[in-house]
């Protein structure tokens, strides 16, 4: 069922995905070599629970029956890391790695999710052409987030601008409605055919996500039961808001 959200709802939706920007922020400004990919889930976390909210990814269940539930407050994925990556005090980010992070703040009972793919250092051009199609790609998807198209316009024009670019979306998992639930009604595949799926109607909010794969678009997931990460060993990039269906143009909730 997909969720209509009030005035009242849009508010409290808009106020949580204000905290997951602020927590973004605090990692853009301290994201550096040396550091692990613990010590950033504890920036992340703090700066979530400073603004009122909840880190909602702790706890979260694992799909697979009898795996532990989700141990951290972000998703940290490195390189050919695709998503679900878990931060480790092992984890050590080096120069030129290109490190995604995604996160999901929980406040007044209203989830806010967004995730970006930071550059550390010195990042080949490969990698910083990649990271930038994948932002591109979120942005030529909600040109169609409008009053009236469908879900599969959405994924439609984000699945054929990153092939265009030479790279292929992940297929395994997708964006999706999000609210009271971090995942909720529709899911927002990166591919598909245009004219399919949900009518968009003002009120939904959506959590849109290109995961990009420089190569090949097989994965594998990690002993871990979590990470997922691409078979070739190439690049992958995520970038993902929360957005709110509006008569108009979208309303990008987690970017300040
Ligand atoms: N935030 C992710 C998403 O974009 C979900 C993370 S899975 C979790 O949907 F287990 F970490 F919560
Ligand atoms: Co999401």
């Amino acid at each position: 069922m997909i969720t209509i959200k009030s005035n009242r709802e849009i508010e409290l939706m808009k106020e949580a995905c204000r905290v997951a920007a602020i927590a973004h922020k605090e990692i853009e400004l301290n994201i550096k070599p040396g550091m692990t990919t613990y010590d950033l889930d504890i920036l992340a976390e703090n700066a979530i629970r400073k603004n009122g909210a909840i880190p909602a990814e702790k706890g979260y269940p694992s799909e697979v029956k009898g795996m532990p539930d989700y141990p951290a407050s972000t998703c940290i994925s490195i390189n050919d890391e695709v998503i679900h990556g878990v931060p480790s005090k092992k984890r050590v980010i080096k120069d030129g790695d290109i490190v995604s992070v995604d996160l999901v703040a929980l406040k007044n009972g209203f989830n806010g999710d967004m995730a970006r793919t930071y550059l550390v250092g010195n990042v080949s051009k490969e990698a910083k052409r990649l990271v930038e199609v994948t932002k591109q790609a979120f942005f030529e998807g909600i040109k169609f987030a409008k009053k009236g198209n469908r879900i599969g316009d959405i994924s439609h024009a984000i699945g054929e601008y990153v092939k265009s670019q030479g790279y292929s979306v992940l297929k395994e998992f997708q964006g999706h409605g999000i609210g009271r639930e971090m995942h909720e009604d529709p899911g927002i595949p990166n591919y598909g055919k245009a004219g399919r799926g949900a009518r968009l109607e003002p009120g939904m909010t959506l959590a849109i996500e290109p995961m990009v794969l420089a190569g090949s678009p097989e994965i594998w997931e990690l002993e871990d039961g979590w990470t997922i990460a691409t078979q070739d060993g190439q690049l992958s990039a995520h970038y993902e808001n929360t957005i709110l269906i509006t008569e108009k143009e979208p309303n990008i909730l987690t970017i300040l």
